[in-house]
């Protein structure tokens, strides 16, 4: 079946990277908010009958940034979704790098919503046929889709790139126990006896204040703390500082999803960071490791 690529406003670039690699024609679209706050989004074509009978993959992360929240990248999503149902797709394939509302996957506090599994519902509601994130905050709520979803793991492309960056004798520093399992995997990329070692992180859940503490064996170590996401840099300045205070070395700060909100670049660097490494999942200037190849692997 043919297929065609549609780039969200977004994943502008990273859907274009994606259709190049497997060699197929990409439409972007044209997007506003109107004087009212709702969301406009209109498929960059001329033609309606050019989705009639194809495969249409949508690339579109839903992280927030300068140009819209993760509320509109969602509804966005939505949207391009419906008007390619609309104009007779055949198949709909989803991808989105970053899925917003990811971390609200559990029930803290009483009168709590999991709605990292309501955005999975309005998904299913809307009709596509597979759907590709990466590194998803809890992979569990995957279940939640009714189609095939998958969950792409980042970790040796951002390992392939740190080793490129001369580090030497690493250490990997989880920046919390529930990141244990992930930077182990993570360790693993670098060879064999990487240590992992593992910093206490107690969150408010009523403030959503951090506490982090731990003296580690770091001593002219080069370190790699990583994490699934960057927000305003508070868990990963914390990290940073207690591995600076355990005497490591060079010090590189890593998520796949670097939103870098509020101070979190000045955060990052100020307690210690030597370089911040994210990959294209959001679209930002410390994006250095694209997704295309490896997602368009799993589209082939
Ligand atoms: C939380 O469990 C996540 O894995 C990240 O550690 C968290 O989202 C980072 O947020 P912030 O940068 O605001 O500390």
């Amino acid at each position: 079946m043919e297929k065609i690529l549609i780039a969200g406003p977004a994943s502008q670039i990273l859907g274009w990277k994606i259709a190049q690699e497997l060699s197929i024609e990409v439409i972007n679209t044209e997007n506003k908010t109107f004087p009212d706050g709702e969301n406009y989004l209109r498929i960059n074509i001329e033609d309606e009958t050019i989705f009639i009978d194809k495969e249409v993959i949508i690339v579109q992360s839903t992280g927030p940034s300068a140009s819209g929240n993760q509320n509109t990248r969602l509804m966005e999503l939505f949207m391009i979704i419906d008007s390619v149902k609309r104009m007779g797709a055949a198949r709909i394939i989803v991808v989105v790098p970053y899925l917003a509302y990811a971390r609200q996957d559990k029930i803290f506090r009483p009168g709590e919503t999991q709605f990292a599994n309501v955005i999975f519902r309005i998904i299913n509601s809307l009709g596509i046929n597979e759907l590709y994130t990466v590194d998803l905050h809890a992979p569990e709520v995957l279940d939640e889709c009714s189609c095939k979803a998958i969950n792409i793991d980042s970790m040796k492309l951002l390992a392939d790139y740190i080793k490129t960056q001369g580090a030497e004798d690493i250490v990997v520093v989880s920046p919390d126990k529930g990141a244990i399992e992930r930077s182990k995997a993570f360790a693993r990329n670098f060879g064999e006896n990487i240590p992992v070692e593992v910093i206490e992180k107690e969150r408010d859940f009523k403030t959503g204040e951090i506490k982090m503490s731990g003296s580690l064996d770091l001593k002219d170590k080069d370190v790699v703390i990583s994490d699934d996401i960057i927000s305003t840099g508070g868990t990963m300045a914390s990290a940073i500082k207690i591995a600076k205070a355990s005497g490591a070395r060079k010090i590189f700060a890593v998520a796949t999803h670097a939103l870098l909100l509020q101070q979190a670049k000045y955060r990052i660097i100020n307690a210690g960071a030597d370089v911040i490494i994210g990959t294209d999942s959001i679209d930002n200037e410390v994006s250095k490791v694209s997704l295309a190849k490896i997602i368009a692997d799993y589209l082939k």
